[in-house]
């Protein structure tokens, strides 16, 4: 039998259980005094590359949000397990012109294209620069960020992902009781699950649609896009030659979109079978 519980204030702390990402956020107030704290509401807003975007959920009166709204600028770092009670000294409530970092193991490195400084200890950092805030009611705030840099480890940048995410030891947040104890899972196990293609699908190899002249070659290779993807194939692919200010799609620019944006092995999984 399922049964339904009460909705109560934090129900996505110690309720349900809703496994999320551990952030410090770096900002600096109007006066240079940097600030760092704990987000965990954190999630990609913009998955494209032409406009990146974050967004986070805040307290409106917390110091991070407050730097935001002053300066325009933020650094969400990614600490590893090993720095977790550094991560959770940042949260004490130190009064506003502290610099938490202070009082941790983490060193401050300047960031590559914002004011507010990047942890050292963090192997993945996204540096942003405001897009958009706003209240969603009395308490809390929304931070739109665009993403002006994505800044790794060196060594970590040509590594496949199971190597990057293991040597990157993220923890994960499991959610908190009373919001005194916070429990947190790191990642040992890992297993790996490759997405089949579909079953052939007779409806879905109609004709093709698209927004703008493609001359004829074009049109020929657009016809190997699996039929699942092809509308999407020509609008992602429309929309990125429009913004550079052609009005066709010559063989040679889609030919170069295929390259950098749909390898032949990321295309398999869709083949119609
Ligand atoms: C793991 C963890 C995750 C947190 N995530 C958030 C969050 O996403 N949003 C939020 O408003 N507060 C969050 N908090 C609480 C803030 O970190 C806390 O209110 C902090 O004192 C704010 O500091 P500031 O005023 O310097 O910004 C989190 C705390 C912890 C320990």
């Amino acid at each position: 039998m399922k049964k339904a519980v009460p909705i109560k204030p934090f129900w996505y702390a110690d309720v349900v259980v809703l496994p999320k990402l551990i952030t410090i956020i770096t900002t600096i107030d109007k006066k240079g005094k940097v600030n760092a704290a704990p987000y965990s509401q954190f999630i990609q807003y913009d998955v494209m590359n032409q406009n990146p975007r974050v967004f986070i959920g805040m307290r409106k009166f917390s110091h991070t949000y407050q730097n935001i709204a002053a300066t325009g600028e933020f650094v969400v770092n990614f600490p590893p397990a090993d720095f977790l009670e550094d991560m959770m000294e940042t949260c004490r409530f130190y009064p506003e012109g502290v610099n938490e970092l202070e009082h941790t193991r983490f060193t401050q490195i300047p960031s590559q294209k914002v004011a507010p400084p990047s942890i050292k200890e963090c192997g993945q950092i996204i540096e942003c620069k405001l897009n958009k805030q706003y209240e969603l009611d009395k308490i809390q705030g929304h931070v739109i960020g665009d993403i002006v840099a994505l800044v790794f480890d060196e060594e970590l940048i040509e590594l496949g992902l199971e190597e990057r995410f293991r040597k990157l030891n993220l923890p994960v947040g499991l959610g908190d009781e009373k919001r005194k104890y916070f429990y947190y899972g790191m990642i040992d196990k890992v297993e790996v699950h490759e997405l089949k293609p579909p079953p052939k699908n007779k409806k879905m190899q109609g004709e093709i649609k698209t927004g703008m002249p493609w001359d004829k070659k074009a049109l020929q290779s657009l016809k190997q896009v699996p039929s699942a993807i092809r509308s999407m194939v020509v609008e992602m692919s429309e929309d990125i030659v429009k913004e550079e200010g052609a009005d066709k799609m010559t063989y040679e620019r889609y030919m170069k979109l295929i390259e950098e944006y749909a390898p032949p092995d990321m295309m398999e999984r869709f083949e119609d079978k």
